[in-house]
């Protein structure tokens, strides 16, 4: 289990000096009088096994829980493998074995209506985590009294990040010096609004700062390395140097994508521009070793210890808020050292 870490970003103005995030490394532990840790079942649903981020993410919710004191062997954890109707049936096998609560991270966020039902009539409270489902239906587990939450982080928050760390590179991102930053976009899976958000607000940083820009493609890379390989390497063979920033929704595309920059022979900060979302250890590595921009801490230990402690929470029948968000923050070769040393 990680400590908990509250990323205070400093703001650009500050950057100049020294942009790193402060760390506060301890939390208050939460409260769990009430509470029969021991006999306490959860059911956990994970979208898919096979995505990097969450699975950093799920080992430090299971973590966590466990240093809480729940049982491991209480703690069901699922893989999705992607697919909604097996997610779904993940979820009716945790509603027949009765788990006390469930944290779930959807494969498809609009199936988050029927889902909250189906735990509702069975009277078990459910966090969801990472997709957001959308705002009609978080109004409605408040209107209807429903025992549900959701613990994320505002993607427009990291596009508009993303979009910030091109306009503090030396020409802005204007790199053949035209007048306009030629981009292509890398996104996730289109029905998450991570994706639609960071790719609406990364662009949007640039045009609110004066900037004129100017998009080659973008094209959906389901936040898969190898489909964000083979989508920046054919992008790099149809447009070349008119590519002047390569903008993925997470860094597993952005790792991909960095592979294929560096096949082609390009000079990631020299002729081309590259930046990510999550800031995993390889990102971080290759930040500072000069092949990869900037990415945008995701940060999944806030994230876990948010989302466990709402589901306490509801177990102790206290009041919980609709929607509980985490900050990410900026990283850039300024301050990558640092953050990759507290992730280890
Ligand atoms: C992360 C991605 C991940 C996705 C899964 C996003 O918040 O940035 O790396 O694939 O969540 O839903």
């Amino acid at each position: 289990m990680k400590k908990k870490i509250v990323a205070m970003l400093l703001t650009a103005a500050m950057a100049t000096s020294m942009a790193v995030p402060a760390f506060a490394a301890e939390e208050a532990p939460i409260d769990l009088t009430g509470i029969d840790v021991e006999n306490t079942t959860i059911g956990i649903a994970i979208y898919q096994f096979a995505d990097n981020f969450m699975t950093l993410y799920r080992e430090e919710l299971v973590d966590y829980l466990v240093s809480l004191g729940f049982k491991e062997s209480n703690i069901m954890v699922q893989d999705g493998k992607n697919d909604q109707a097996e997610q779904t049936n993940q979820i009716n096998n945790f509603i027949t074995a009765g788990v006390d609560v469930m944290i779930l991270n959807l494969v498809q966020s609009s199936s988050a209506p029927q889902v909250t039902d189906l735990c509702n009539e069975a009277g078990i409270p459910v966090v969801y985590i990472n997709r957001q489902p959308d705002e009609a239906e978080s109004d409605r587990w408040v209107a209807e009294g429903i025992k549900a939450t959701y613990v994320g982080a505002d993607a427009r928050q990291s596009g508009t990040f993303q979009g910030e760390i091109v306009l503090e590179t030396a020409n802005k991102g204007d790199i053949n010096g035209d007048g306009k930053i030629s981009y292509i976009m890398v996104q996730g899976d289109p029905e998450n609004v991570d994706a639609q958000y960071r790719t609406e607000f990364s662009v949007k940083a640039l045009t609110d700062a004066g900037m004129e820009v100017e998009e080659l493609l973008l094209q959906r890379g389901d936040w898969d390395q190898a489909k964000g390989q083979q989508i920046v390497q054919d992008a790099l063979t149809q447009f070349g140097d008119q590519i002047e920033v390569v903008f993925c929704n997470n860094d597993a595309m952005g790792l991909g994508a960095m592979q294929s920059i560096l096949a082609a022979g390009r000079v990631v900060n020299e002729d081309i521009y590259l930046l990510g979302v999550d800031a995993l250890t390889d990102a971080l590595d290759n930040i500072i070793a000069g092949n990869y921009t900037g990415t945008v801490f995701n940060d999944h230990i806030s994230q876990a210890h948010e989302a466990a402690n709402e589901a306490i929470k509801f177990l102790k029948g206290e009041e919980v808020a609709p929607i509980n968000m985490v900050d990410y923050a900026k990283v850039t070769t300024d301050n990558a050292a640092e953050v990759l040393e507290m992730l280890k």
